[in-house]
């Protein structure tokens, strides 16, 4: 299977996009909605999470795993790719790691250079993904005269875990982390919704865009690109792509209860979803 990995129901928004395009693939979604947010925690403690909500993946059929999740991806991948990965997979002859563990900031970082006119991207984001550097780096690495402007929005995860991503209050919070970046620079023409909660909250933004007169600024949200670089990454990895199980299949993992994982992902993903709990350690 291939493993999609957030700490709660954000990579869903990842996970329906991967699906779209990649439907034949069997996945395994694990949300770890019990101790969501990660945002707002330590380098250790979101690295300890993700290692073992991706020990989970790989210990239950998964080839691959994806963390579909900004902030794990921030602070945790490079981390279990140096140190853990071998260990957990095995290696092959050529010394690469049996299976493998991806995230989602360097593909979104190759897709920002194309968008912008100005040169100028705001990152909307974690307040651990803003700490980390890691967008500002990484679209450097590949666009070193691009203006990157941050912004941590650290309602924005709480709103859409309690489903009130349509409702006044979000209104406010949308308004005022906009102000609050394009205050920093608004030069800005691109902003990168970098958390996979924030596509629920798209509607908002875009509405908020309108109504401030910015319709210059666009908006770029992570699904399309993440589910192209994998079918690109597959298509370089025959060995990985004939690993993985071709059924079609979804099914989901949380660590909250099922039931309130099932109402909130059946409306969202708009299908009906049957979830197992499990218990990380
Ligand atoms: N959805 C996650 C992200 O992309 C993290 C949200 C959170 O747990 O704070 O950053």
């Amino acid at each position: 299977m291939i493993g999609v990995f957030d700490s709660g129901f954000g990579g869903l928004t990842i996970l329906k996009e991967i699906r779209r395009v990649l439907p034949e693939y069997d996945y395994l979604y694990l949300g770890d909605n019990a101790r969501t947010p990660y945002g707002t925690r330590s380098f250790e403690v979101v690295y300890e999470y993700t290692l073992q909500a991706v020990k989970y993946l790989f210990g239950h059929g998964c080839e691959l795993v994806i963390l579909a999740c900004n902030t794990a991806s921030a602070k945790a991948l490079r981390s279990i790719q140096q140190r853990d990965l071998c260990d957990m997979v095995g290696v092959l002859p050529n010394g690469m790691p049996k299976r493998r563990v991806l995230g989602i900031i360097r593909p979104t970082a190759e897709a920002v250079g194309a968008m912008t006119k100005t040169g100028h991207v705001g990152v909307l984001a974690t307040q651990g993904t803003v700490d980390s550097e890691s967008y500002p780096i990484e679209i450097h690495k590949l666009n070193p005269e691009i203006v990157v402007t941050q912004q941590a929005c650290p309602m924005w995860v709480p709103l859409v875990e309690n489903c009130e991503y349509d409702s006044a209050g979000a209104d406010y919070f949308v308004k005022k982390y906009i102000a609050e970046l394009m205050h920093k620079d608004p030069q800005t023409d691109t902003l990168l919704l970098g958390c996979t909660h924030y596509p629920l909250l798209q509607r908002k933004i875009e509405e908020v865009l309108r109504q401030s007169g910015m319709t210059q600024v666009r908006l770029l949200s992570q699904g399309q690109i993440v589910s192209e670089s994998l079918r690109d990454y597959l298509q370089r990895h025959r060995d990985i792509e004939k690993a993985c199980q071709h059924g079609g299949t979804c099914r989901y993992l949380t660590t909250e209860a099922e039931q309130k994982f099932a109402q909130s992902a059946t409306i969202f993903m708009g299908e009906a979803i049957e979830v197992t709990h499990v218990e990380l350690t």
